[in-house]
């Protein structure tokens, strides 16, 4: 059994000395605190990236690691702090700094933070010295950058470097940084979201085609950060060049595919698809969990994309931890963590497994914490009320996405219908569960107005506006409105997880997606909204109009129109809810209220699939 271990993510300590004066030169990283718990990392006068307390504080980190499920994060430090272009007698200095800041947050993370150290990789005598003392003090390895200066990884001096890894048994991860063109990519992020890519593979194929593989230990354990970048998705090219053109051959002794066993990667491609591709060019064991938490561009829930994905079990637990304990040279034995389980084992050693242990009964029944003063009696039906909504919101979302996947998997092979057949079944749980939810109102109506009332003024500012996972489920199903974001400003984990769910294909997409991938949905490039709009729900009508070659289709389609009509049952129900309670007032959020409410209820997530209907009575 093994461990859910996240190989790839950052740390910065609360505060560090004034490097700029300690070494007497310019536009050193220094942290402005802002407010409490969140930060701005500086270099000099300029801005470089936000950050909150889960850098810095064990604590932080490890209820967020609890939250997720991750037993275990090796931490490094950021690539701003490398330094490599500085004098090599600063550039240890600061690498010392923070190398013994990384193991004082280390000792207060209970055994479950560890930490890669960095190097003056402009030398190599001084990189293997920093390196070995790192080693001998309690460090897994080290993460280095992809390059230094004009220098790629097949550098005599840094194949050294990687030669001494190998012998201290460190591991190592190579993060992109400095990346090339930056000039042509001043805005949107592009030197992430294009750079790194490219220079992560850059680093990759200098390896294999510079012969460093070749002169290497085998027993080197090398890992490339964010899914090896463009690598995997374009070895085929590297391969036809190496094949057919002595000039592209390098000085490798085999071909470069061959080389793939020779190095990790790690997870963090943020697409099911992609993450499948990359275990099919690299092979499960060569694939670890990497997150580049707690940065805005890594996963939010991390080992989330692993372990929604459809990658059999046997592969998740590869990736999630087995192979990251070769990689690190750990031999543990404790379970594999699901989200939301605890690391600690549920159930003491030697004890047996009781219904109460199993599903956390104690700490579930102590989650309720009215405000009134004295206690209203009717508190604890609101609080419970409102946390069974979240419980079955989570499971919905939990469904949802897996509905996603398999009308992903779906559209790409239309004469199987396994994952079609799966999508309506899971569609149809989420039917039911909604139809539970439009119910559940009359549980709160047995409580009086007066009686709501007596506690109301407790709650404000907060309103169901801030409800996470309900604004998450409509995201999800394809209504995205990126303005309610401003309602979760004051909790940054719930305004990233709903960034990310604003960028990732919705249900929606994920539907018409499949239609497209099976010839059944056309939409011409320049063809205006409306237009589009019109083709998708002929689409659909082309479905219900040959039932017999399309019933499973069909079933999708006729769970998805029961989803959207469940839920706005469940907005009327609220607004009658709202208006019984508290009449026409305004809402604690700051809404007009019921009248404000009942703009709500056009909202569609499917409009195609009504659409058809008005179709098909043509
Ligand atoms: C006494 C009971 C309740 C009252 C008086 C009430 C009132 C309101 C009001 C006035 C709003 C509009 C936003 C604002 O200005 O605050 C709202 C929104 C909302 N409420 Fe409730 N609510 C109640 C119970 C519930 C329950 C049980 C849930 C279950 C999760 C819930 C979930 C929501 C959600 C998700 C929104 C946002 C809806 C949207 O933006 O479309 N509410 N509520």
């Amino acid at each position: 059994m093994t461990r859910a271990i996240d190989i790839h993510n950052h740390f910065f300590p609360e505060a560090w000395p004034d490097l700029a004066a300690r070494y007497g030169t310019p536009n050193w990283p220094w942290i402005k605190h802002t407010e409490p718990g969140k930060a701005e990392i500086m270099v000099g006068d300029r801005f470089f990236r936000h950050i909150y307390s889960a850098c810095w504080d064990p604590e932080v980190r490890l209820a967020e690691m609890e939250r997720d499920g991750i037993d275990m994060q090796v931490m490094s430090a950021t690539p701003v702090l490398f330094a490599y272009e500085r004098p090599v007698e600063h550039a240890l200095d600061c690498a010392q700094l923070f190398n013994d800041a990384e193991l004082q947050l280390c000792a207060r993370g209970n055994g479950r933070l560890k930490s890669l150290c960095q190097v003056p990789l402009q030398d190599i005598d001084a990189s293997c010295k920093e390196l070995s003392r790192c080693m001998r003090s309690g460090h897994l390895g080290v993460q280095i950058g992809n390059h230094v200066g004009e220098k790629n990884l097949d550098d005599p001096g840094i194949v050294t470097f990687l030669h001494h890894c190998a012998d201290e048994g460190a591991a190592v991860l190579v993060h992109p940084w400095d990346m090339l063109g930056t000039q042509r990519m001043p805005k949107y992020m592009m030197p992430w979201t294009v750079g790194m890519p490219a220079e992560t593979q850059l680093g990759i194929v200098a390896m294999i085609l510079g012969g460093a593989f070749d002169k290497l230990p085998a027993n080197l354990r090398i890992c490339f950060a964010h899914g090896g970048g463009s690598f995997a998705f374009l070895l085929g090219r590297l391969e036809n060049a190496w094949q057919h053109h002595p000039v592209a051959h390098g000085v490798c002794e085999q071909a470069p595919g061959s080389y793939v066993n020779r190095f990790y990667v790690d997870s963090a491609v943020f697409d099911e698809r992609a993450l499948k591709f990359l275990v099919e060019t690299m092979g499960t064991d060569r694939v670890m969990l990497g997150s580049d938490y707690p940065f805005p561009l890594g996963e939010h829930r991390v080992g989330n994309l692993i372990r929604s994905s459809h990658l059999s079990p046997h592969s998740k637990e590869m990736l999630l931890g087995k192979n990251a304990q070769e990689f690190l040279g750990l031999k543990l034995d404790v379970p594999v963590s699901e989200p939301g389980l605890r690391q600690d084992p549920i159930v003491p050693q030697g004890e047996q497994l009781t219904y109460s242990s199993y599903l956390r009964v104690p700490e579930l029944l102590e989650l309720q914490h009215p405000q009134s003063r004295p206690q209203h009696h009717d508190e604890m039906l609101f609080i419970i009320v409102h946390q069974t909504y979240e419980l079955w919101f989570k499971e919905l979302l939990h469904d949802l996405d897996a509905v996603i996947s398999n009308l992903q998997a779906a559209g790409g092979k239309a004469q199987l219908r396994d994952e079609v057949y799966e999508a309506a079944r899971l569609l149809r749980r989420c039917t039911e569960i909604t139809r539970v939810l439009v119910e559940q109102f009359t549980i709160l109506e047995t409580m009086l107005p007066t009686h709501f009332l007596a506690f109301r003024g407790k709650l404000e500012p907060a309103s169901g506006f801030q409800s996470e996972q309900f604004r998450e489920l409509e995201f999800l199903c394809g209504l995205k409105d990126e303005k309610m974001l401003r309602y979760h400003k004051p909790t940054p984990e719930a305004h990233a997880q709903l960034e990310r769910r604003l960028r990732e294909p919705s249900l929606r997409d994920a539907f018409f997606e499949a239609l497209r991938a099976m010839g059944k949905l056309k939409i011409d490039d320049n063809a205006t909204d409306r237009e589009r709009f019109d083709a998708r729900a002929r689409a659909i009508l082309s479905l219900y109009q040959d039932e017999h070659s399309n019933r499973d289709w069909i079933d999708v389609c006729e769970r998805l129109t029961e989803f959207d009509e469940l839920v706005v049952s469940w907005r009327l129900r609220h607004i009658q809810l709202v208006e019984r309670v508290i009449g026409v007032r305004m809402g604690t959020g700051g809404s007009a209220g019921s009248s404000y409410l009942k703009l709500t209820l056009d909202k569609k997530f499917f409009p195609e699939l009504w659409e058809a209907r008005t179709l098909l009575t043509e």
